[in-house]
This record gives C-alpha cells, sequence and structure tokens, in this order.
C-alpha cells in the first residue's frame, strides 16, 4: 500500500501551483482588479461571486460559501480525494509523488490502513450481492419482486441493487474465509455477533441497496424484505466510514447524473429515490432513516442552491419537517433557498411519479412552499393574529428562528415578512429581536402550542445542539468567546505575515479548540515564513479546523484596510488577559516542577510568591463567603 504524502511535499507543490492557473483551466477567469472572478462552479448564479486571489492562492464564493486553496478546489470540482487530488495537480507539474515510509504513528496508519481495507472489503460485498441477483437459484424471487415494483434493469444497475440470498453465512463464506478478513466483516456492519460470540451475517434474504459516499466509495447497505416481514428494512450501523447523520443515499449518483444540479430533493425512502431516477428526476436523495441534519444541508448546498424536501402531510411529516427546517435556517445564506413539498395522504415519491409520470410530478414541486411561508404558518398556528397579542406573540415565537439565518436578503425579507404579519414597524420588530435572548442564554420560555417543537432560544442550554459554525459577518468580532480567537486567526490567514513575532509558548496556557488552532497557526508560520492563505489552508485540509479556516478566510471583506498588525496584537492581548489565575499559577508551578529550586531565577521565584499570595487571598475570600 501506498504510505502517506509527506506534509512537506503538499507545501511545496502548493507554493509551486499557481491557484489561477489551476482554476482557470477548469473554469475561464476574468481578471476583475487585483484578483480574478467567474461565475460559481460550485452553485448556480447569474452574477460571479466567485473570485480567485492570485496574492493569497485561494478561492472563495461569496455567493455559497466555498472556499479553499488549489487542493481543495480540484478536490471540490473534480470530486476526487485528497491524494487523488494531490496526484493529479503533481502530475501536471510533471512531479513525482513521494510517499512516507512508517514516519505516521503506528495507530494512525493501522487506522488509515483498516479504512482503506474496509472500503474495498465492502465493494466486495456490493459486488456478491449484485452477482447474486444474477444467477443465485433463489434470483427470481427478487427480480419479480423489483419488476413488481416496477424497475427496470437498467435502473437496478444504475443503483448497483443486489440480493442477498437467504441463510446464515452466505457473505461469510464467500468473502470472510479467514479470521482477519471475518474481524474487518464484522467492523464494517456486514455481520452481527450473538451473545455466544458467533458471527452471521445480517443481510438475509433481502433486496440490497449499496450506500455510496459521495466519492461513490460503498461505505454501508440497506436491504428490504421481499414480502411483508419485520423489520421491512435493515441499514448497516454505525462504521468507521459511515455515519448516517451525514450521509444521503443517491447524492453520488445525482452528481454523476447532473453536471449542474439546480435543486436537490430530499425524500425518506431507498425507494422513493430510484423511483424518481427512473422517471428522469435524477436529483433526490434519501437521509437514512434519521431527521435531515445541518450536516446534510451543508453538503447539499455545497453542490446546490435549492433544497426540496418531500414530507408526509400528516402530522408527523409536518414534525419532520419543521426538523429539517431548523437545521435548514443557518445554511441559508443569499442564494440558497428551502422548500417544503408535503404530499397527499397515503402517497410517498414513489407511488406519486408512477402515477403522475415526471412533468406532472415536477408541476407538483413546483407548488413546494418557501421556508418562509412554512416557517411563519408553523409557528403561528394557533395563534390568533387579529389581536395585539397575539400578533406580538407571533414575533416573539418567529424571531429565534429568524435569527437562525446568517445576515444577509434572505433574513432581511423575514423581517419584513413578519412585520407584514404582525403589523408590527420594523423598528419595533428590531427591537425585540436585539431584546429576544440569545439561543446559548437560558430564556424565559413564551407559551407555546404543544404540537411543534420548542424553537431553539427556549431549549435549555444542555439541549441546544452544537451550533453549526456560521460564516456571518462581523460575527468573528465579538468579544469573548470563540470569537476572539477566531478573529485572530482571520487576521492571520489574511496577512500571515503578522504572527512572526509572536511568541507561541506565551499561548500555550489558552484553553478551547479556537485558541489552540491559532497557536498552530502562529507555529506553522514561523515554521514556514513565506505561507500564503492557500499554503496555510492546506494544512488542515479536510478537518474540521480546515472548514472553519476556509470560512474564516472568505471574510476578507470585513478586515480592515489598515491597522492589521496592531488589531492582532489588541487581540491576542484581551485572549491573554481573560486566562485566570489560577491556570496562570498552574502554569508557573509547571514552568519550576522538575527544576532545582536553586535554578530558577529570582524573578520566576517572585512570580510565584506573587501568585501563591493572590490565591491565598482568593481562597480566604472564599471561605469568609461560605461560613
Ligand atoms: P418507508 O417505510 O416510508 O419506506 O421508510 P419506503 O421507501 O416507502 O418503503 P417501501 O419499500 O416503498 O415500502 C422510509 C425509510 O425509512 C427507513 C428506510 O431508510 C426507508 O427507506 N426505514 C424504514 C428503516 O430504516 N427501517 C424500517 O423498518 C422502515
Ligand atoms: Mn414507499
Amino acid at each position: 500500500m501506498a504510505g502517506r504524502i509527506p506534509q512537506s511535499f503538499i507545501d511545496d507543490l502548493l507554493e509551486r501551483l499557481d491557484i489561477v492557473e489551476v482554476v482557470d483551466r477548469r473554469v475561464k477567469l476574468k481578471k476583475t482588479g487585483k484578483n480574478y472572478s467567474a461565475r460559481c462552479p460550485f452553485h448556480e448564479e447569474k452574477t460571479p461571486s466567485f473570485s480567485v486571489s492570485p496574492d493569497k492562492q485561494f478561492y472563495y464564493c461569496f455567493g455559497c460559501g466555498a472556499g479553499g486553496n488549489a487542493l481543495g478546489f480540484v478536490m471540490d470540482y473534480e470530486n476526487l480525494g485528497f491524494p487523488e487530488a494531490v496526484e493529479s495537480l503533481a502530475a501536471s507539474l510533471g512531479l513525482q509523488v513521494p510517499r512516507e515510509q512508517g514516519s505516521q504513528t503506528p495507530e494512525a496508519a493501522r487506522r488509515e490502513q483498516q479504512q482503506k481495507s474496509l472500503y474495498g472489503l465492502l465493494e466486495q460485498a456490493a459486488d456478491y450481492y449484485r452477482q447474486q441477483l444474477r444467477q443465485h437459484p433463489q434470483k427470481q424471487r427478487a427480480v419479480d419482486y423489483l419488476k413488481g415494483r416496477g424497475l427496470t434493469g437498467e435502473i437496478a444497475r444504475a443503483f448497483d441493487l443486489g440480493f442477498a440470498p437467504p441463510g446464515w453465512d452466505n457473505l461469510l463464506k464467500a468473502l470472510g474465509q479467514d479470521e482477519e478478513t471475518s474481524a474487518r466483516l464484522l467492523q464494517g456492519g456486514m455481520l452481527v455477533e450473538n451473545e455466544q460470540g458467533r458471527v452471521y451475517d445480517r443481510f438475509r434474504d433481502r433486496i440490497i441497496f449499496p450506500i455510496r459516499d459521495q466519492r461513490g466509495r460503498v461505505i454501508a447497505f440497506g436491504g428490504r424484505v421481499l414480502g411483508d416481514d419485520k423489520p421491512k428494512y435493515l441499514n448497516s450501523p454505525e462504521t468507521p466510514i459511515f455515519h448516517k447523520g451525514r450521509e444521503l443515499y443517491g447524492f453520488y449518483q445525482a452528481l454523476q447524473a447532473n453536471r449542474k444540479l439546480e435543486r436537490i430533493l430530499v425524500v425518506e425512502g431507498y425507494m422513493d429515490v430510484i423511483a424518481l431516477a427512473q422517471h428522469g428526476i435524477s436529483y433526490a436523495v434519501a437521509t437514512l432513516g434519521t431527521a435531515t441534519s445541518s450536516d446534510h444541508l451543508q453538503r447539499i448546498y455545497r453542490r446546490c442552491p435549492e433544497v426540496i424536501f418531500c414530507f408526509d402531510g400528516d402530522e408527523a411529516g409536518r414534525k419532520a419537517a419543521f426538523r429539517a427546517l431548523e437545521s435548514a435556517l443557518p445554511a441559508l445564506e443569499d442564494g440558497r433557498q428551502a422548500r417544503f413539498l408535503f404530499l397527499p395522504e397515503g402517497e410517498d415519491p414513489d407511488s406519486l411519479v408512477r402515477s403522475l409520470g415526471r412533468e406532472s410530478f415536477e408541476e407538483l414541486l413546483g407548488t413546494a412552499r418557501p421556508l418562509e411561508d412554512f416557517l411563519f404558518d408553523a409557528v403561528g398556528e394557533g395563534i390568533d393574529t387579529h389581536s395585539l397579542d397575539g400578533r406580538a406573540r407571533l414575533a416573539r415565537q418567529a424571531l429565534p428562528y429568524v435569527r437562525q439565518l446568517p445576515e444577509g436578503v434572505l433574513r432581511e425579507l423575514m423581517m419584513q415578512e413578519l412585520a407584514r404579519r404582525t403589523g408590527l414597524e420594523l423598528a419595533s420588530l428590531m427591537r425585540l429581536e436585539s431584546a429576544a435572548p440569545k439561543p446559548a442564554e437560558k430564556a424565559a420560555p413564551a407559551p407555546l402550542t404543544e404540537d411543534h417543537p420548542a424553537p431553539p432560544a427556549q431549549q435549555s442550554p444542555a439541549e441546544i445542539p452544537p451550533r453549526p459554525r456560521q460564516r456571518t459577518a462581523g460575527q468573528q468580532y465579538r468579544v469573548g468567546g470563540d470569537g476572539l480567537a477566531q478573529g485572530a486567526i482571520a487576521l492571520i490567514l489574511h496577512k500571515p505575515a503578522i504572527a512572526a513575532g509572536v511568541d507561541p509558548d506565551m499561548l500555550s496556557v489558552l484553553d478551547g479548540e479556537d485558541s489552540q488552532l491559532l497557536r498552530e497557526l502562529i507555529e506553522l508560520v514561523q515554521r514556514r515564513p513565506e505561507s500564503n492563505t492557500g499554503m496555510l489552508l492546506g494544512h488542515w485540509y479536510g478537518t474540521g479546523e480546515g472548514e472553519l479556516l476556509n470560512r474564516l478566510a472568505g471574510q476578507e471583506r470585513l478586515i480592515p484596510t489598515e491597522g492589521i498588525d496592531s488589531q492582532f496584537h489588541d487581540i491576542l492581548d484581551v485572549l491573554l488577559r481573560r486566562i485566570p489565575h489560577q491556570s496562570q499559577l498552574a502554569r508557573q508551578v509547571d514552568k519550576l516542577k522538575g527544576t532545582n529550586y536553586a535554578d530558577v531565577s529570582e524573578i520566576e521565584k517572585q512570580r510565584l510568591r506573587e501568585l501563591l499570595q493572590e490565591k491565598r487571598q482568593r481562597d480566604a475570600q472564599r471561605n469568609r463567603r461560605e461560613t
């Protein structure tokens, strides 16, 4: 197996590449002032908001928030994995990609190896199931079932449908002869282990739906019974390569079928996706028995500007729709849209597209309700907006949701719409808005109707899911919290040289992920003073930090043109002053630990005495208060 690509090679590669050339070869760029621009290849737009900076070696789209360096661009544009993108770019410069031997930690190497082999193994499993649909003695039952549901052989092939024959150990026998392989099959969720420690096939006598990730790798399976047995569907469990809350069935096929996606339909079932595709609607995806998450939506919106959710028209469907709405709000930057289609009683997209056909179904899609309508109706349910009191209540209940939207045109429109619906002046809404509690603070609960979920502002802090980091204007400079550290990071990304004179050790006392990232960034710039934005991003590519960095790097327009250095140092000062004395003491003690006290300088000793003195005073004060 090929080893890891050395970081130094990636740094070199990014240094040699010119992002303008890399992008221009794929998307024609026009020079606009210092930068280059084009219509964004990652979302549909009429006027160009996609910009490439030769200085920073960084691209960014103000429309959809996509951003990154040359490598990231190639990965996203060509749907390549990291190593493949490195290979491709290296080849364009005539470079050989070196591989490291044994430089990874054994743990990391093992994990990487394991994941790689899991992908391969699941691909083999998919092949096996596909073969069984063609040759197993009982294949006819499966074929008949699929035909009975109106599927053609062509569409079954497009989605790689298969058949897991009846029996406890078909797959095990076919792939898992040795112990090592069966252990990996177990890890990949293909086998189940009973209490006696015996393993057997998870999927038996079922139609098999391989689940692929965005890049086309098989990562899991769904299996449906041929009759009415229960459970109707079985899915792979969470595994090292499969996370339900992130993956969407059919996304890969939708990306393959459409060079450019204008909208994506989110439906509930495997069969819905497939039936729609068979009728020429090749842009449907299904969540995998979970609610639509903000991860799902971020993924979708990176590739297309509009999402239409299809839900049952019943109570459960409306609840699910409202949860989807909550996940969608933070992702709705300008240019993105979410709409909701509620299906007639007893129908699902599969049954509807069969009875209506493509055209009528797409007409129906045209009637999907915009998010703003659905939101206001849902929160306004049961509120009498004829009374002044009712209108104020509507405003109070809707505002926490509107506040989840990133700043932009949509948020403005929603505020205006709320003003219209409540008859309140925009100005007084704004006052209400700034008075409304922030989701992270404990809020005074407003009365709510029973039948829809409480808005985020009214959940207790423990229940609030971590809010996705948003690219919201101004947010990074708010005082306190991560905003400060992120502000400093944004400045470094804008002008790496400002980090040159900082002592990174000084920052080692800062807690929190963002401060940690800030410190690592400073260290990196000091190791590689020639770093540009693109190179810094390259270092974290594909990680959560990388996503944050991309977003912060895109905040260029919020950065002042002057006084960057002093602003940076001001932020660092405030960050350091925030550290409680306790940790300064701990740090001082740490520093002196293991050194002979006689060797400690007088200044250090004095500092330690002062800190101890302060601590004693604080402790004494606390004791007085408590007794
Ligand atoms: P549905 O029961 O609505 O599925 O469940 P469907 O696609 O309409 O099923 P058929 O084949 O037409 O009868 C929707 C989704 O919920 C998950 C599956 O992902 C399914 O596609 N599900 C459903 C399960 O995980 N387990 C189940 O037992 C049922
Ligand atoms: Mn169905």
